[in-house]
């Protein structure tokens, strides 16, 4: 991290005037620290949707949105994704460096050993509704585990912190299919520890009483992909919620929870379920083209789900990886499904638009990966929570990482203020 170079930002009505160090990365283009601008010159800087401002320094992922590169920890996201597994990515993001073989065991040990829901939180689920969308299940019973574990949950302690980490990535597919099973009334299964990690959740979420579940290993091999896509991807809008929460000094349950409830949204993580919305709705490869035309038209609320990216601009490698995969999956499990026609025709059609080339349109994370879940007998309406799943290993480790990190403070955005001038308070009967 190099400060040498100095932007210096005058004021001309005033003549005051800042010196701002640029800050660089080991990657990455390097960013003016404006800390000392408001002290200096009296002003602060107007980004909404941050396009511009980086909110923190963070060693954990990275990525070049004009190149369509992805870096966890330095390592290029397709060698993890041909060659490592999503447990061994969660604690890769956590500490920094992949595990030797005895540090694996005992780290899966530790999650296989966490995976249990404590049975007062079964009673919990009963005050759902049974048509409760599962991610307000979800957020709802991740909040709730600081009620559970409030004993040791001192932020300011490391093995807290690390404790935490190991039970939110041991419970959530625990508390995820249960999420699933309360929604269609079937009993919460307990966690298998003879399974590993994505086998065990399939148990939970698919095991009926009345016969035995053959694990597939290509439904196994497809999600633990699709999780090792999904574990992080630097300041997200669900990430930066959980540092932005993290930052007050609640508990990481609470910060986990806030997390959720931001990948919700669909233009965020609630993408994977509007995706599949969509495709069904189009319904045909040849209704593709008016749904181009809905997407292109300024006076229509309707967006293509899943295509465009904030920091993506050339392609999202981690679409790259999913697409082939689609193909590869529905053919093993001889699925042949017409939304993946619908989806193919979609993309074609948009990637030779003007409208979608000229704004660097291309088909995000999102755009392939329902059609995957759907082949696997996952609801749309849990789509979300898979992604939760997943990124709940980088919301941790970014929980921790601005833990560890000397000198943080709490996050506290400004604004420009638009509204009334001062005025004075008027008695009722003279408004
Ligand atoms: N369909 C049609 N037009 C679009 C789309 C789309 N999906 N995305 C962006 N645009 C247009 C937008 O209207 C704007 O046009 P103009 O310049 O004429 O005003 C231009 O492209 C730039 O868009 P923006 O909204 O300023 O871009 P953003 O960086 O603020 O938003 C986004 C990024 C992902 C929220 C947005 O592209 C979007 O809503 N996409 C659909 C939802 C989606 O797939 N989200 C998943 C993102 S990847 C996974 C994740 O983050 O969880």
């Amino acid at each position: 991290m190099s400060d040498s170079k100095i932007v210096k930002l005058v004021d001309e009505s005033t003549s005051r005037s800042s010196e701002l160090p640029l800050l660089s990365g080991t990657l990455g283009p390097a960013c003016i620290d404006i800390g000392t601008l408001y002290k200096d010159t009296g002003h602060f800087t107007y980004d909404p949707g941050y396009g511009s401002t980086a909110s923190t320094k963070s060693a954990i992922t990275y990525i070049d949105g004009d190149e369509g590169v992805l870096l966890y920890r330095g390592y290029p996201i397709e060698q993890l994704a041909e060659k490592s597994s999503f447990l061994e990515v969660a604690y890769l993001l956590l500490n920094g460096e992949l595990p030797k073989k005895e540090e694996f065991s005992a780290f899966e040990h530790q999650i296989t050993h966490h995976t249990m829901m404590h049975e007062s939180l079964k009673d919990f689920f009963k005050g759902f509704h049974h048509d409760a969308h599962p991610m307000a299940m979800l957020a709802a019973s991740v909040a709730s585990l600081s009620a559970f574990y409030h004993d040791d949950i001192d932020v300011d302690n490391a093995e807290d912190r690390k404790l935490a980490a190991i039970r939110l990535i041991a419970k959530m597919p625990t508390i995820a299919a249960a999420c699933f099973r309360y929604s269609i009334g079937w009993p919460f299964r307990y966690p298998r520890n003879n399974l590993e990690y994505v086998d065990r959740f399939l148990h939970m979420m698919f095991e009926v009483p009345s016969e035995p579940l053959e694990l597939s290993p290509v439904a196994a091999k497809a999600l633990d992909l699709l999780f090792i896509l999904h574990a992080d991807h630097e300041q997200n809008a669900s990430t930066s919620t959980v540092r932005l929460v993290g930052s007050t000094g609640a508990n990481p349950y609470a910060s986990i929870a806030a997390g959720i409830t931001a990948l919700w949204g669909p233009a965020h993580g609630g993408a994977n379920e509007a995706v599949l919305k969509m495709l069904e709705e189009i319904g045909s490869a040849d209704k593709v083209e008016t749904a181009v035309k809905r997407a292109k038209d300024k006076n229509d609320n309707f967006r293509l789900m899943g295509f465009g990216h904030r920091v993506y601009k050339n392609f999202d490698p981690r679409a790259k990886i999913i697409r082939e995969m689609t193909h590869k999956v529905l053919n093993e499990l001889g699925i042949n499904d017409p939304l993946l026609d619908v989806a193919m025709k979609l993309e074609e059609a948009a990637l030779k638009d003007d409208y979608f080339v000229e704004r660097k349109l291309y088909p995000n994370v999102d755009f392939y990966s329902g059609i995957i879940y759907k082949a696997l007998n996952i609801p749309t309406e849990m789509f979300t929570v898979m992604f939760a799943i997943a990124r709940t290993a980088g919301w941790i480790a970014h929980w921790i990482e601005q833990h560890e990190t000397p000198g943080a403070r709490i996050g506290r955005p400004r604004q420009i203020y638009t509204g009334a001038d001062v005025r004075n308070y008027m008695p009722v009967d003279k408004r």
